[in-house]
């Protein structure tokens, strides 16, 4: 067997609870889910022979290109964007390179970092918890392969001016890097920035049914980039990369625009509701855009969560020091929030 030092080296925190009976406000997922009625309703199409049958993506694909209004030769669909992700480390992580994301972010950027032999350079938050773009596009030099622009990020909910990411494509570009601007908050801010994937040859935009959509549990994420690059994407995937069950229900979501303008909705009165509470009793709390919001409890974090627990609600803490006295809470409706508080 060969040298595998690097990935027995990798630090993974496996929550092996089952989070089902739990008020789940942890994870960034919907935490009251997609209407009943209209799950029922995609339930009937999953008869015996639809389950018999391996999946095809080309309907979801053609809907997909019609609700972002870009040609489907821009997409391909990943099993969740945490495969997408992984795929552009396999594709475009140029062994010993460096990688360029804040920190702390999403886990899995330095998991793929240690897997695919990649170093990770860290630009810390200052410590009003914000983002200097400055510092991000002066560390994108010759050994960069891939720089990651989370927005928002995760688990801060920064976001990015134009300019800003513009400025760092175009850096990127300059030392043959691409650039992966991960949307899995699409929904929850101020701008997407898709349309750069359409234009810049190094740009990569991650989007995924696990947040705002509501399906979680079904795994499904895409890709939007140049033609030439989502080929590479394709040749390296499984042959069914994406099952038929997440395919359809992502389907019928996407043609029903009215339940994902409800679920945006239902998100932002949840959000003026926990505020609305959290001022009230005088708490402080920090938030920017993503379905998420942090806390600084009255009392130690440690004890505050363990006995919401307690209690049937899961919330995050960290352990990074500019995070540690805080708990982050995922943002669902008002009825939600209210439960929580
Ligand atoms: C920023 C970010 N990117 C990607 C993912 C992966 O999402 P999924 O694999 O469920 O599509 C997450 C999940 O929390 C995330 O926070």
């Amino acid at each position: 067997m060969h040298d595998l030092s690097h990935i027995a080296s990798i630090e993974r925190i496996k929550d092996s609870q089952n989070r089902a009976s739990f008020l789940r406000l942890d994870m960034n997922e919907n935490p009251e889910g997609l209407p009943l009625d209209f799950v029922e309703s995609v339930k009937r199409d999953i008869t015996p022979s639809f389950l018999a049958t391996y999946p095809n993506d080309s309907a979801f694909l053609q809907t997909l290109a019609q609700f972002l209004d870009v040609s489907q030769k821009n997409l391909c669909a990943t099993n969740g964007s945490d495969m997408a992700i992984r795929y552009c480390f396999e594709l475009f992580g140029r062994k010993d390179s460096t990688f360029v994301s804040v920190y702390p972010t999403f886990e899995m950027y330095a998991v793929y970092c240690q897997i695919f032999h990649l170093h990770h350079h860290k630009i810390l938050y200052r410590d009003d918890l914000t983002i200097d773009a400055q510092e991000i596009l002066e560390s994108i030099t010759d050994d960069v392969s891939i720089v990651a622009l989370l927005n928002p990020n995760n688990p801060i909910g920064n976001v990015y001016t134009k300019n800003e990411v513009e400025a760092i494509i175009t850096k990127a570009h300059g030392v043959g890097a691409i650039v992966i601007i991960d949307e899995a908050y699409y929904g929850f801010a101020p701008q997407s920035f898709l349309p750069f994937a359409l234009k810049h040859e190094n740009v990569i935009v991650l989007r995924t049914f696990s947040k705002l959509f509501a399906l979680a549990a079904l795994r499904l994420g895409f890709v939007c980039a140049h033609p030439k690059l989502i080929a590479y994407f394709q040749k390296i995937m499984p042959t069914f990369e994406v099952n038929a069950l997440a395919l359809l229900f992502g389907q019928r979501l996407l043609e029903n625009r009215a339940i994902i303008e409800s679920l945006q909705q239902t998100q932002e009165q949840g959000r003026k509701t926990l505020i609305q509470l959290l001022q009230q009793a005088h708490y402080e709390y920090q938030t920017m855009f993503g379905n998420y919001l942090f806390i600084r409890p009255h009392s130690d974090v440690a004890i505050v969560a363990q006995q919401l627990k307690e209690h049937g609600i899961l919330v995050k803490t960290y352990r990074h020091t500019i995070l540690k006295d805080m708990i982050r809470v995922t943002i669902g409706s008002p009825k939600t929030m209210q439960e929580f508080f």
